[in-house]
Order: C-alpha cells, then structure tokens, then sequence
C-alpha cells in the first residue's frame, strides 16, 4: 500500500480562514433563480417565493457569502429593471444567455433571501454596457439610508432599511471576448478605478473587487493583472480569478491533478499584485477574490448545452450531472483554496442551484445534492479556524492536463503530483480537522499524520467520499447514490493519526 506521511504543528499557521472563503453565486442563468431558489407556487414556496426544500439544503451546505446576478449576465444589465412593482418590470432580451428575463426577482428580493439564509450578499456592477453614474446609483439605492430620490425609492419599495452591502464586483471578466462590452486591460482599468472612485464616494464602507483574469489560460493573463491594479491600485482592496476545472480528455489522473494548477494561479496573483505594490512602496496587500470556481466542462462547449432557441425565460442550460471523479477534483480545489487562506480571503463556488451547481432540482419536483455538494459541505462547515502549514510526503506521478483556450494549445506538464493532497485546519473552539484527496486511482494509502503541539485527541468523525465507479452520479431517484460513508479504522496515539484512504477517494477526519 503506498505511504504518505504529513507534519503539522500547531504554531505553524498560514492564516486563519475568512468566512468569506466559503461562498457561492447566483446568476440570472438558465434555471439557478427561476425553478431555483424562487419558485412561487412550488409546493415548499413561502410567501415569497423561496423554496424551501433548495433554502433547507442550502443552509445544509453552508456558504457564507453570495454572489449575485453575474456573471456573464450582469454586463447587461439594468439593476433599475429588477426593483419595484413586480407588474411593471420590464422583459428584456438577456444576451449572455440568449435567453429572456422577466426580471420578477431582482436586488431586493435576492437581499430578503440572503437575509432568511443568513448569508451574506456579494453585488456585482455592470461595467460592460455601463460605468460609474449607473454603478454609483446603484449603490445609493442599496446602501443610503435615506432623503435622496434612489434611496426613497428603495423606501417607497418597501425596503425601509439600507441593505447595506459592503462587498462590490466591479464587473465581470472584462477580459473575456465573449463578455457584451469586454475590454482591454487599460480601458478595464480605468472604468474600474473611475467607478470605485464614484462608489466610495456614496458609501465609504464598502470593499471592492476589480476583475483579474477569467482563467490562467487566458492570453492575457498576468499582464491584465499588471495593468488593471496599477490603474486601481489605490481604489480596490481585492483582485478576482476564476477556475473551471475540465476533464474533456476523459484523463481521471491528469483531472485530478487539476486543482494543483489552482496553487500556481493563485501564489502568480499574488506575485503581480504584490510587484504592484513594491513599485509603489507600498506596504498594501490586494486580496484574492476566487469568485468563480468549480468543475465545468460537458455542458461548456457545446452550443446547445449553453444556448435554447427562442430566448426562452430560464431555460435548462448548464445543467452538469457531476460524478465521483468530479467531486474528487473539486475537492481538490477545496484544499487549494483552504491552503491559501493567508490571500484568498473569499471564495464563490459557481454556482449555486442547477447551473454548474450542488444543488439539483426538478421544476414543481423534488431537490437533491449532487456529489460536489459533498466536499463543499465538508469544508464550510468544518474548515474553519487556523489553517496549518502541511509538510506532505507522498509519491508522485506524472501527467499532463488539457486546458485549451485554442485549438493548437498543448498540455500542461505536471510532472511530479503528489497522490496526496490535503489540508489541516484548527478549529476556531479546537480540535483538528483534515481533508484529504488520495489521487491514486488504483490503491488504498496508509496516512501518517504527526500533529505536533495537539495532545488528548480523539476522533469524532471520519468520512470518506469514494464509489468503485468514477462515473457515478446522484440522480432524482437515486440522490444518495455518491454520498459520504463512514471512514473505519482511524487512530490516534498520542499526536499520531493514522488512517487507511480508499483509493479515489475524498475523506474528512475530524479531532477534538
Ligand atoms: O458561471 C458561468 C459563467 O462562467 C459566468 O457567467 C461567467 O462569469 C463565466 O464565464
């Protein structure tokens, strides 16, 4: 059986992780608001239309933060369109999407359901057919108390009390062609600083996120990053990326090895901002905004996986039936994430609800969880606290990982991935928790945890996610099919933990 061993110490901590880490979003896409979470007339619909079968499962999976209403979406978009009387919105044709939007959920509805979730709302502006005066009012109706025309406005719709948003997207991946309104680097930038300026000026709370890259394939990357903070620098506290992981070469090893992709991307983010900042002098940090992420790539490609003809209103587009494989690299990702706290300070699973999602329901059906809900819930709820610096010793193999952006792209060498992957986090009341990916696809591995500086712990749970097929899915009639089982013959002497992982396998060991 392969061996792996792993050293932690309890004073060596690479930060404490921010709530924000554990986020998701909610685009105006396909069905991931309408037939999502609102649904008036679903048998579990409240009052307003929330379901709450998808509200039950959300809280379930435990995301603290919510990104909203795009996405490709929210370059154009008028927020005006989503407040008000619902009878008087208008319907507009939605060229993201191609779809059309009633626009009967808007802000302030999104706000009431991140409230009754007890999560907090991430707003993105429009800054691909808009700029700074829209931005600028936008936020005076969300976030001013009172006494201007917006702010009576959001009153007079019955939201007497600011929303009080404090985390603002300045756009959406700007970079990307296929953005309505993409831009270079320099007009990108000085949109951005322009509107955050505007922004700050009504609300001199609120933080902002200036858009990086929309992948580390991009042709752009890096020096989109340059140039986008050294215009912003000053007017921004946080910088975006966004990951979709892929396995189009139907490579299980190289798939898994994916996520590792994720470390590079991000410590390089880091390096550009942090070179922005040393040719200023300044002793700033940018923080990173990871808020898109996940596995995505049947329903990414082919047109007709992401376009219905007709404009229909939320039409089932980029509707991915996640495997065991899947979750396994998302999991993957999870860990990435988890082990750069010190940076990635928020983080938004993309997406939340039928759209690339967690969570599957049918219209006027039942809700269940895809195996990606799995790790996530794993995590959010208890991955939280000091994240320790993991010294993993772990074989390694070599692969190479298809991530094309062209036609003639090659491979990724990955030349040296170790089978393990895994986070430690110390409890914020605590104890120890562990997440571990074992990337072997063939063969069990012996874990050998030393956990220096803890004493007395015990195991109180150990789960572990693995099904014999790669290829399985949850469905509506067999939604436990890729579940979380008991991990049996866990140890503890002393500060030694020892475990066996099934092969492919995904596993949780929680300490007190
Ligand atoms: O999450 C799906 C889409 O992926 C988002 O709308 C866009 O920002 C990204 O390209």
């Amino acid at each position: 059986m392969r061996q792996s061993t792993v050293l932690l110490d309890r004073q060596f901590t690479i930060a404490r992780t921010d709530p924000r880490l554990f986020g998701a979003f909610i685009e105006h896409l396909g069905r991931c608001v309408y037939g999502g979470i609102f649904e008036p007339g679903h048998p579990t619909a409240d009052a307003k239309g929330f379901r709450q079968d998808v509200m039950d499962m959300v809280r379930e999976l435990a995301p603290t933060i919510m990104r909203y209403p795009g996405g490709n979406f929210v370059s154009g978009y008028n927020w005006e369109d989503g407040v008000g009387p619902v009878g008087q919105r208008p319907r507009r044709l939605d060229y993201a999407w191609f779809s059309t939007e009633p626009n009967t959920f808007g802000t302030n509805e999104f706000i009431d359901w991140c409230r009754m979730a007890g999560i907090e709302p991430m707003l993105a502006v429009n800054l691909g057919t808009r700029g700074a005066k829209e931005a600028g009012e936008f936020i005076e109706y969300c976030n001013h108390p009172g006494g201007t025309a917006l702010s009576d406005l959001r009153r007079a719709h019955g939201w007497d009390k600011p929303h009080g948003v404090k985390f603002w997207c300045l756009g959406n991946e700007m970079d990307g062609p296929w953005q309505t309104g993409a831009k270079t680097a320099d007009e990108y930038g000085r949109v951005a600083v322009e509107t955050a300026k505007v922004m700050r000026w009504v609300d001199g709370t609120i933080e902002l996120a200036a858009c990086g890259s929309s992948g580390r394939n991009m042709n752009t990357f890096g020096a989109w990053e340059d140039t986008v903070l050294q215009h912003s620098f000053d007017e921004v506290e946080w910088i975006s990326l966004h990951t979709y992981l892929n396995n189009y070469a139907d490579d299980s090893a190289a798939f898994l090895a994916s996520p590792d992709l994720m470390d590079s991307f991000i410590e390089e983010v880091v390096a550009i901002a942090d070179a922005v900042a040393a040719r200023r002098r300044s002793s700033k940090r940018i923080m990173l905004s990871f808020d898109e992420w996940n596995v995505w790539y049947r329903t990414r490609r082919p047109r007709a996986a992401r376009v219905k003809p007709g404009w229909p209103v939320a039409p089932p587009i980029l509707e991915e039936i996640y495997d065991m494989q899947d979750a396994l690299a998302f999991g993957g990702a999870m860990i990435s994430l988890v082990n750069h706290a010190d940076r990635v300070r928020s983080a938004c699973l993309a997406q939340l609800v039928n759209v690339i999602a967690p969570i599957m329901t049918e219209t006027g059906g039942p809700a269940w969880r895809q195996t990606i809900f799995h790790p996530f819930a794993n995590v959010s709820n208890f991955g939280r606290g000091d994240v320790l610096r993991a010294i993993v010793t772990s074989d390694t193999y070599a692969t190479a990982y298809f991530d094309p952006r062209g036609p003639n792209d090659p491979p990724i060498p990955l030349p040296a991935v170790p089978y393990l992957k895994l986070a430690a986090v110390a409890g914020e009341q605590g104890g120890l928790t562990l997440f571990a990916l074992n990337r072997d696809l063939e063969g069990e591995m012996a874990l050998d945890v030393t956990a220096r500086g803890f004493t007395g712990l015990s195991v109180v749970e150990a789960t572990t996610l693995h099904h014999a097929d790669l290829k399985a899915t949850n469905t509506k009639d067999a939604p436990g099919n890729v579940s979380p089982m008991k991990l049996a013959g866990v140890s503890v002497a002393g500060d030694r933990i020892t475990a066996t992982l099934p092969a492919a396998s995904w596993s949780m060991i929680r300490l007190s």
